[in-house]
């Protein structure tokens, strides 16, 4: 019986994972029910797909549907803090994109506890970056250190506050804006938290691994590249992130890094951590 899902988030990572499911790409899942707290996101995404999933005017609509077995928010940070307990407690799995809400280690053990409780289990995708498999294992044993570099087009940073107040909103030349714990990061650097927030989360924490900003002049990609040096020897992974076409500040990478997701939990083969 294909996994029935239910999708908080009718935007960018929402629409394409949908088409996905709707076109048979995602493995062996179908799509139950829609929510977006715009409404005309959420029929306009049910409309176009050719499996007509019925659309939830609140999250109670959604979490009511027996069917859905599997929740996945790809909304807000606000959506996780305000749903991920309920979908647990109501006996649904849950897969998380707003990765930057569970750099709160409080709303994170909270989860965690629940999840437990009720048997269910929280999926989070790699989103986009890559290597995690490799930090992820690599943190078993002794890591010296994990260090994120994210270099950033100045269009991709034009409504960042920290920037505009520290830099004038523009640099001439390749700048370091920033260098210091993930945990900071987060919040001086809102549209990047969930690659640092995923990272700390398989390898050292936030408040343990590095992240590096640097503004480039040069760049019209968001480029990733991460470092960690440990018992195991050393890792560098480096990622060229293409935006999306419906939200340039999420990398296409990550929706379909849901969608591998989705395909992981359904398929009975899994390969890779
Ligand atoms: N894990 C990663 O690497 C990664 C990468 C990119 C984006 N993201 C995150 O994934 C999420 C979705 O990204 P996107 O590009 O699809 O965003 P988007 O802005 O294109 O779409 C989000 C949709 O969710 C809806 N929404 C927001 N809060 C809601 C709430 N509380 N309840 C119901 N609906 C709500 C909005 O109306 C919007 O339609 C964002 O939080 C983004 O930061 C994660």
């Amino acid at each position: 019986m294909p996994l029935g899902i239910g999708l908080i988030g009718c935007g960018a990572i929402g629409a394409i994972l949908a088409k996905a499911v709707d076109e048979g790409r995602a493995g062996d899942a179908c799509l139950v029910v829609v929510f977006d707290e715009n409404l005309k996101k959420a029929v306009d995404l049910a409309q176009k797909l050719k499996s007509k999933p019925k659309v939830a005017r609140n999250f109670n609509e959604l979490i009511e549907c027996e069917d859905v077995k599997l929740v996945v928010e790809a909304a807000s940070q606000e959506a996780v803090k305000a749903y991920a307990i309920e979908v647990l407690r109501a006996g649904k799995d849950l897969m998380v994109m707003s990765v930057g809400a569970l750099v709160d280690s409080k709303l994170t053990s909270e989860i965690n506890r629940i999840a437990k409780e009720n048997g269910r289990k929280i999926y989070v995708p790699s989103g986009a970056i890559a290597g995690l498999d490799g930090v992820k294992a690599s943190a078993i044993d002794k890591i010296e250190k994990v260090v994120l570099t994210t270099r950033k087009p100045l269009k991709a940073l034009s409504d960042n506050l920290y920037f505009k107040e520290k830099f004038g909103g523009k640099v001439e030349e390749l700048t370091v804006i920033y260098e210091g714990p993930a945990l900071e990061a987060c919040r001086l650097f809102p549209a990047n938290v969930n690659v640092a927030a995923t990272l700390s989360l398989v390898g050292v924490g936030a408040e343990k691994t590095v992240v590096r900003v640097v503004a480039d002049p040069a760049l019209e990609r968001n480029v990733h590249e991460i470092e960690v040096k440990g018992e195991f020897g050393d890792l560098v992974v480096r990622v060229e992130n293409v935006p999306s076409r419906e939200n340039p500040k999420t990398s296409y990478l990550a929706a379909l890094s849901a969608i591998a997701t989705l395909r992981k939990i359904t398929e009975p083969i899994v390969i890779g951590t």
